[in-house]
């Protein structure tokens, strides 16, 4: 295609620059191309009654021409130029509705071509909320094909940048009216059927529209796998919205996904792969491993929803070969959330529950007396062998009286070896400490009994020995010569080998 220079303009969605809606609107009555800001995602705008637009359209997000345009326009009056018939439902939707994030289908009249419905003999309409939008519309001559502003198979623009990404160069105006309210495309509801269908679901929910119209139904086809049936609205066959690296769901209660995913993250970056993670507010500080992005705050999703496509877009750029997401709650605008989130992971979920049971223990705690010498020194050795699975590995005493740091003769062995404990704090055990995740170890028996009969349903308590099955034990160094710490090293690094080798085994 022949590279065209696009122009760019910032307008104020408060304050709109006339002049320039004016020079867009232009363009758009010649037959040109200019992207747009609206409250769902950025749209394409074209002539919707031109069929040459409608061409221009296609080429420019290289998308198959069967995949008929939405026609944007500003005044609910305008309708009986283009649709047969409206529907007495879809009076009372569009009274309640629009101006907003839902787009209606009707039989169309002869004033639309074909060009612009992919063939079809009915057309998708919206009345965009957008301040910007509404304006272009009625400049550009009241009917505004408009579908998302990207190319085809990728994530949908929500920001002005992200359509330059797409289409610089290739259209002839690009209006940066900010980022994007929804951040999701329009609920999509077929008029031409009874009930009516939902045939996309958006931020206007079956729910919402049933209280004004009684029963909605919803396309079968699209939150399974392997429907039989292709979609009724022809653009969600395809594997729109994709990520260039796999994408995958874990399904299940949150704490238990974010277990999975840091289980997958770890082993696969040991594998060598780079790793993406989609996090949330609430659990992003729990992982360790791998490039983790939040996108959202679960205890509101609608920040989820406007930060999706910025989030997919953003890992393309990391070159991440696979990104592993939580999943979300499918009330409200979450169902529109998960309907896309699938579609991007071309229907690839995994349970949480799957992958979590084949790791027993997340946590491995050291407990001595004090805390300040084979604790502290254990847990260290551990961290510096080479784990299949991660673990959180720290230690604990039974009687710290105050954080002290770890006793000098056994700093000086571990720096000999190219080890430190100088980060160190002696730390109290606490109750909280014996959950179902962690495997704790002491160095003798009365310590072991000491902590089983403290606290209630404690499970994993074992002496190093008998975990390792090894008749050895390490003796306290305490008040002795520095070679016999030296020597207690010695013995503690080879247990210590043993138990990484039988982690490591447990699969
Ligand atoms: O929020 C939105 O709707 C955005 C903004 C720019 O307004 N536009 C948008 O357009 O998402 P697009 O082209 O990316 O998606 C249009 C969807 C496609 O899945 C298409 O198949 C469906 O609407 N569609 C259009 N006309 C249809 C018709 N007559 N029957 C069934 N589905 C139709
Ligand atoms: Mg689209």
């Amino acid at each position: 295609m022949k590279v065209m220079k696009t122009i760019i303009e910032k307008i104020d969605k408060n304050q709109i620059d006339e002049q320039i809606i004016e020079q867009a609107g232009d363009i758009l009555q010649q037959g040109g191309l200019v992207a747009f800001p609206t409250e769902t995602v950025y749209g394409l705008g074209a002539n919707a009654l031109d069929e040459e637009a409608a061409k221009k359209t296609y080429a420019a997000k290289g998308r198959p021409s069967d995949n008929p345009l939405i026609v944007h326009i500003a005044d609910v009056g305008v309708l009986d130029l283009i649709v047969t018939h409206v529907p007495e439902k879809a009076q009372k939707i569009m009274e309640k509705f629009w101006p907003g994030p839902l787009t209606l289908i009707f039989n169309k009249n002869e004033n639309v071509p074909l060009g612009t419905t992919g063939g079809l003999s009915t057309v998708a309409i919206r009345m965009p909320v957008h301040e910007i939008a509404l304006a272009l519309i009625r400049a550009g001559g009241g009917f505004i094909s408009a579908p998302s502003a990207n190319t085809s198979g990728r994530p949908s623009p929500t920001s002005a940048e992200h359509v330059a990404e797409d289409l610089d160069g290739k259209i002839d105006m690009i209006i940066d009216g900010g980022s994007v309210e929804i951040g999701v495309e329009s609920t999509i509801l077929d008029m031409t059927v009874d009930p009516p269908m939902i045939l996309r679901p958006g931020a206007v929910t079956k729910e919402m529209l049933e209280e004004v119209i009684g029963e909605v139904a919803v396309d079968q086809t699209l939150l399974v796998d392997d429907a039989k049936e292709a979609p009724k609205a022809p653009g969600m066959k395809y594997r729109h919205y994709a990520p260039k690296a796999q994408l995958m769901i874990v399904e299940g209660e949150t704490g238990e996904a974010v277990k999975a995913i840091k289980q997958i993250a770890y082993e696969q970056t040991r594998l060598g792969y780079k790793v993406g993670i989609i996090a949330t507010n609430e659990t992003i500080d729990s992982y360790t491993t791998g490039i983790i992005k939040s996108i959202g705050a679960r205890s509101n999703e609608n920040t989820i929803a406007k930060n999706l496509y910025k989030v997919l877009r953003e890992f393309d750029e990391e070159e991440v070969s696979y990104i592993y997401s939580e999943a979300f709650d499918t009330e409200g605008i979450g169902y529109a959330i998960m309907n896309r989130l699938d579609k991007a992971a071309g229907h690839h979920t995994i349970q949480a529950g799957d992958i979590t049971k084949l790791q027993k223990y997340r946590r491995i705690l050291f407990v001595s007396n004090s805390d300040n010498c084979r604790g502290p020194m254990a847990a260290e050795l551990l961290r510096n062998e080479s784990l299949n699975k991660e673990y959180a590995i720290e230690s604990r005493g039974m009687v710290v009286l105050f954080p002290e740091p770890a006793n000098q003769k056994a700093e000086a062995i571990m720096r000999s070896q190219q080890m430190t404990l100088e980060k160190h704090v002696a730390t109290q055990l606490e109750e909280a400490d014996l959950d179902d995740d962690t495997l704790v170890l002491t160095f003798d028996e009365k310590r072991k009994w000491k902590i089983i009969s403290d606290y209630e349903n404690v499970k994993n308590v074992y002496t190093l020995n008998e975990y390792i099955d090894d008749e050895r034990f390490v003796p306290s160094s305490h008040g002795q010569p520095l070679v016999v710490y030296g020597e207690n090293f010695e013995l503690m690094r080879e247990l210590i080998k043993k138990l990484a080798d039988k982690l490591n085994e447990e699969g």
